[in-house]
């Protein structure tokens, strides 16, 4: 079995104190002794914590990477309001494009996705692209696609092992060198029932990830 991606989503959620109390129990992922090689954990915060989180992960050594939730899809220049790929790459490493939150309530088209892709892997940074179904378009240079149905989504109810890994499937002979995650309703008592598919390299975690507890439980059972 190939390298484990498993992806905390922490959505729009938490302000500076929350993230503090996150972080410090989050360093006990440690614990785990990840071999990196093996499996790596990715955690997504809003941008405002960026930095702390950076800062933190850097001055304690945890044994995680970070990646943001968004990206602009222009370059540096005078677009209030946005933060874009070279910025981002000053913490991260990874970027989630095409989330069905996105696309659905900012209006985020195919096209602005394939800009944000080309933005990202121009300052070398991971496009993690999500994607509903396996009939989604997934934009040139993309090499980590995460498959989420919206029914599976924040709704306790997960597609099944079997179905995730039929389109992680499909979507693989698409191209043979993409990583595919699930994400939908995966928690510490389901994440294997995933991972040990084998078209399945990892999980992208939202709901369950807010407690890091229950997010290092779920690294740990991968
Ligand atoms: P969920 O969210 O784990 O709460 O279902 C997954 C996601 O939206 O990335």
């Amino acid at each position: 079995m190939g390298k484990l991606l498993i992806v905390a989503n922490l959505k729009s959620y938490k302000n500076e104190n929350e993230a503090k109390d996150w972080l410090e129990a989050f360093k006990k992922i440690n614990d785990l002794r990840l071999n990196p090689a093996e499996k790596e954990a990715i955690v997504c915060p809003s941008f405002t914590q960026l930095f702390s989180f950076f800062s933190y992960f850097s001055s304690n050594n945890v044994s995680a990477t970070l990646g943001a939730q968004n990206v602009s899809p222009f370059d540096e220049g005078a677009y209030t309001g946005e933060v874009n790929a070279k910025q981002i790459k000053d913490f991260a490493s990874y970027v989630l494009i095409g989330h069905s939150e996105r696309r659905n309530n900012f209006t985020e088209t195919d096209d602005m996705l394939v800009k944000k892709v080309d933005m990202v892997l121009k300052y070398g940074l991971n496009p993690i692209f999500l994607v509903q179904s396996k009939e989604t378009s997934i934009p040139e240079g993309v090499k980590i696609v995460a498959y989420e149905p919206m029914f599976a989504i924040g709704t306790g109810n997960p597609d099944t092992p079997e179905s995730a890994d039929t389109v992680a499937g499909a979507i693989k002979t698409t191209r043979a060198d993409l990583m595919v995650l699930y994400g939908g309703s995966v928690k510490s008592a389901n994440v294997r029932s995933f991972t040990e598919k084998s078209n399945i390299d990892g999980v992208l975690v939202g709901g369950a990830s807010l407690n890091a507890q229950e997010f290092i439980e779920i690294v740990k059972n991968a």
